[in-house]
Parts: C-alpha cells; sequence; structure tokens
C-alpha cells in the first residue's frame, strides 16, 4: 500500500508544493529493501505548480490540451463515465549520470492539475461525493506506488470540493511553517481545517499528523527562539512533532524546481542545500518505519 502524504498549510507560500517536490525527488531516487521506490505527486493546486516543475510548462501545456489532467478525470467519473486514472498518469524519466553511467534523478509520476473543470465539479460537491471519489483514487493507485504526494491548495472547506478529495485520500499530513509571527498566527485555522478534515472523514478516511517542518528557518536567529516554544506548544497539544531538521532559506531554491535545467543527480539539483534536504526526508521517513542505511540513498 502506498503512503499518500500531504504537506499542508492554510497560509500560502511557506513551501508546501516546494517540500512536495523535496520529498518526491528524494523519494523517487532511493532504494528500500534494493527496490527503486515508486513515486507519484497528485497535484490538487489548480495553479498546477508542482505539475510545472516536474514536466515543464511545453508537457504540462499540452496534456492541457489533451484533457487529461486531474479535474477533467474527477468530472468525468463524477459523470459515471469510466475512467482509468493510469492514462492521467505522466513521468519524468530517469536520469542517468553519464560519468558514472548510474541512474540517479528517479523516474517520477505526476496526475496534473489545471483551473479547467474545478468549477463544473464543485457546483454541484457534497462531501458525500468527495469522500466516494477519494475512495475510487486510492483504490485505483493502490498497488503501483510507494509514496503518493498530494499538493493541496490553501484553502479548504466544505465548498471546494475538489480539494476535499485530496484532502480525505491523505494517510499522514505535515505542516510546512516559517518561523514568524504571522506563520505562528496562522496555525490555529490550519489545525482547525484538520480537525474539519478528520471530522467530514469520518472512519474510513483518517490521517496521522505526524508534525511540523520549519521551512526558511535559522535555528540562530532572533525569530527562532521568540517563536520555537509556541509551536511547540502547538505540537504538544496535537500530540505530534516539530522535526529537528529545518529547510534554511536559501536563494538557489529557484533552480531547484527549473525544468529547464539539465540536472541528472540530487547533489547536482541541490548543490550545497542537499544535506538539508537529505536530513529532513531521512527523519520524516523514519517516523513512517523506514530506517535508511546510507547506502540506499543517492546523492
Ligand atoms: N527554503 C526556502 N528558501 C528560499 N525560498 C524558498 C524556500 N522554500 C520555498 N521558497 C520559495 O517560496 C515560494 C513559495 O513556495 P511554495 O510555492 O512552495 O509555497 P506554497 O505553500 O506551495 O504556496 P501556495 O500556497 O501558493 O501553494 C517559492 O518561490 C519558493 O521557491
Ligand atoms: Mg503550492
Amino acid at each position: 500500500m502506498p503512503k499518500f502524504i500531504s504537506l499542508y498549510n492554510n497560509k500560502g507560500g511557506v513551501g508546501k508544493t516546494t517540500l512536495s517536490l523535496f520529498f518526491s525527488d528524494f523519494l523517487a531516487s532511493i532504494t528500500i529493501n534494493k527496490k527503486r521506490s515508486k513515486v507519484l505527486v497528485i497535484d490538487f493546486d489548480p495553479q498546477g505548480s508542482s505539475s510545472n516543475a516536474i514536466l515543464g510548462i511545453a508537457a504540462v501545456s499540452d496534456i492541457k490540451n489533451s484533457n487529461l489532467t486531474l479535474p477533467h478525470a474527477i468530472c468525468e467519473k463524477n459523470k459515471g463515465k469510466d475512467i482509468e486514472i493510469n492514462d492521467y498518469v505522466f513521468s519524468r524519466d530517469e536520469k542517468e549520470d553519464f560519468k558514472t553511467r548510474k541512474t540517479k534523478l528517479g523516474k517520477l509520476d505526476v496526475i496534473i492539475s489545471s483551473p479547467e473543470f474545478i468549477n463544473e465539479f464543485e457546483e454541484n460537491s457534497t462531501l458525500n461525493k468527495s469522500l466516494k471519489l477519494s475512495n475510487w483514487l486510492k483504490e485505483q493507485l493502490s498497488d503501483d506506488y510507494d509514496f503518493i504526494f498530494i499538493d493541496l491548495p490553501g484553502n479548504i472547506s466544505k465548498r471546494n470540493g475538489f480539494s476535499l478529495i485530496g484532502a480525505f485520500l491523505t494517510d499522514y499530513f505535515i505542516i510546512p511553517t516559517e518561523l514568524n509571527r504571522i506563520n505562528i498566527n496562522a496555525i490555529p485555522l490550519t489545525l482547525q481545517i484538520l480537525d474539519n478534515i478528520k471530522e467530514w472523514g469520518g472512519e474510513r478516511n483518517k490521517y496521522e499528523l505526524l508534525g511540523f517542518v520549519l521551512n526558511k528557518a535559522d535555528k540562530r536567529s532572533k525569530q527562532y527562539k521568540l517563536h520555537i516554544d509556541e509551536l511547540s506548544q502547538f505540537a504538544n497539544m496535537k500530540e505530534c512533532k516539530v522535526f529537528k531538521c529545518v529547510l534554511p532559506p536559501t536563494p538557489k531554491l529557484s533552480n531547484a524546481t527549473d525544468d529547464s535545467i539539465e540536472n541528472f543527480t540530487l547533489s547536482d539539483k541541490y548543490d550545497s542545500y542537499y544535506p538539508n534536504v537529505r536530513s529532513l526526508v531521512l527523519e520524516v521517513i523514519k517516523d513512517l518505519g523506514y530506517s535508511l542505511k546510507k547506502k540506499s540513498v543517492a546523492s
């Protein structure tokens, strides 16, 4: 069974998409039990940032023209059509490192988003429809992947029936946040939304909140020292943790998701930032029961 993971915060621009891409990139490049792990990203954000970052704008545009997007699949299924979700899955190919002849940057699959068809679906959506469609997606995808990342937009309410499908799919939520007053103030609403999702999902669609990941953080900064205790209190209240590994701010990040740059390995791609990504992903997946030896981790 794949693990369905969402990096979610109601607040915009905190790194939901960026971290989903880090996690999926990294996990697609490692072996678990001697098998290259299989990773899928499902883009639930109509802005399509993760779709573009994985496949590039030109490929995404072609796929949109062929109507092979997630909102289209959902709309058709909702109308009772027979849909094969695999027809909507597209791949970023594995990259080969020509110097070592080793494949390093893993194959990554994505189901892309688009603004079209979301309104059509949401005009008559109900919680029950979102639940049914989420369970349908889960069944369709169950055998194929080890990890499935769901990139959600910030707003999730009863009116966002489309995003709710992604929220109901989630087994594990992680909250990326920055440590400053504005972000701390946004946490209660994010927790409230996660509580709503739990209530609306009922018994069948349970999830676990793993904890908070600090993005653009500097442990020596005044902001960090000022706000870390408050964040820890939220974590205690929700019986989850603040992950020890943080991601520092980096101007290099824009290159990390630039599809026009050819990278063959994770360390090509993330450069001096790579150890941060590596440590964070390893810390998080340990909580999912994976304790990886150094050998299985590509660089
Ligand atoms: N650690 C970092 N250092 C520097 N820039 C970062 C870092 N993390 C994210 N960014 C940048 O911040 C911006 C917002 O990040 P991102 O799109 O991942 O946020 P988001 O939470 O998905 O936003 P949205 O709510 O719009 O979906 C992006 O331009 C991204 O490149
Ligand atoms: Mg995003």
